[in-house]
């Protein structure tokens, strides 16, 4: 079993942005800059979007973070956007999910402007991006397209099972797998919970992308021998009070890295490149590379 250490990717990565950064700079242009929007107070929420941000300070970028108490009224958010969609020193902006229930992420998210939407769920990006047309990639299967390109892992022919549907995940994953690209060219099977017989097609699967959101969920006997996993899951379990919380993935990873080839790890795997895709769109954005 060969790892696939996105931590390993992710620091090569911020070089190169970095580098970039530094070059819009010393071209007397001002750093791109990123605002994320958070409602409320989900801790996982407030992690990502820290994170966020200490990686954008790391290759020089700027850094905002808008937060808001889960009160607010629909109105009142969607005038933030319009205001951030106005803000000629904002290059791209996420609103980070999942929003409290009465606010509809559907309307919020039509509502950027596709060419800040760094994020890539604006309509116009996913059509785009099905169309094959310049767009911003959603961060996450961005990020696992980049690993599996970096380590070489072969995809042409290949059967691929994305197990979920998200708009966020697993739709797009297994639209780019299956494009005629490199990395690319894959056979897709998506899986979700109405899926018949599960553990006979992740069998069969060469590459098995877990982003199905339930921990632990992939096991050993559900795995072809030799095959490529990717694990988009996070879950925290145990205890912050008790020091015994640690972060485990969708994939039963002792048993199932015996199996495969190559395999993702949970933390340091798919984590760190949803980051850092993040910013190369954010870079993209500033550049001016997709909407000119
Ligand atoms: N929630 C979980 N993943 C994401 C993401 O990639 N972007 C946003 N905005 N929210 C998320």
């Amino acid at each position: 079993m060969k790892l696939i250490d996105g931590k390993i990717v992710a620091e090569a990565k911020k070089k190169v942005l970095a580098a970039a950064v530094m070059a819009m700079i010393d071209e007397g242009k001002p750093a791109p800059h990123l605002v994320a929007v958070i409602v409320g107070d989900d801790p996982a929420s407030l992690t990502y979007v820290k994170s966020k941000e200490k990686t954008a300070h790391s290759v020089g970028m700027t850094s905002s973070t808008y937060r808001y108490p889960s009160t607010i009224r629909e109105s009142e958010l969607l005038q933030v956007i319009d205001f951030l969609n106005k803000d000629e020193e904002v290059d791209g902006y996420i609103v980070q999910l999942p929003l409290p229930e009465h606010l509809s992420s559907t309307r919020i998210i039509e509502r950027i402007n596709p060419a800040k939407d760094v994020d890539g769920f604006h309509p116009t990006n996913t059509g785009r991006m099905v169309q094959n047309l310049p767009c911003y990639l959603p961060a996450t299967p961005y990020g696992i397209m980049q690993l599996l390109e970096y380590y070489h892992i072969e995809t042409d022919g290949k059967h691929c099972v994305v197990l979920g549907r998200s708009q966020i995940v697993g739709t797009p994953m297994a639209l780019l797998l299956s494009r005629k690209a490199k990395p690319g060219n894959c056979t897709v099977t998506i899986c979700h919970s109405q899926t018949k017989n599960l553990a006979e097609i992740t069998r069969t699967a060469d590459i098995l992308v877990a982003a199905i959101g339930k921990a632990e969920f992939v096991t050993a006997d559900m795995v072809k021998e030799g095959a490529v996993v990717i694990d988009v899951g996070i879950h925290r379990i145990g205890s912050k009070e008790e020091g015994t919380q640690r972060i485990i993935g969708d994939v039963k990873f002792d048993e199932v890295s015996k199996k495969a080839s190559w395999i993702t790890p949970v933390p340091g795997g798919v984590g760190p490149m949803t980051i850092i895709s993040l910013l190369t769109n954010t870079l993209k954005a500033a550049r001016k590379e997709i909407y000119t």
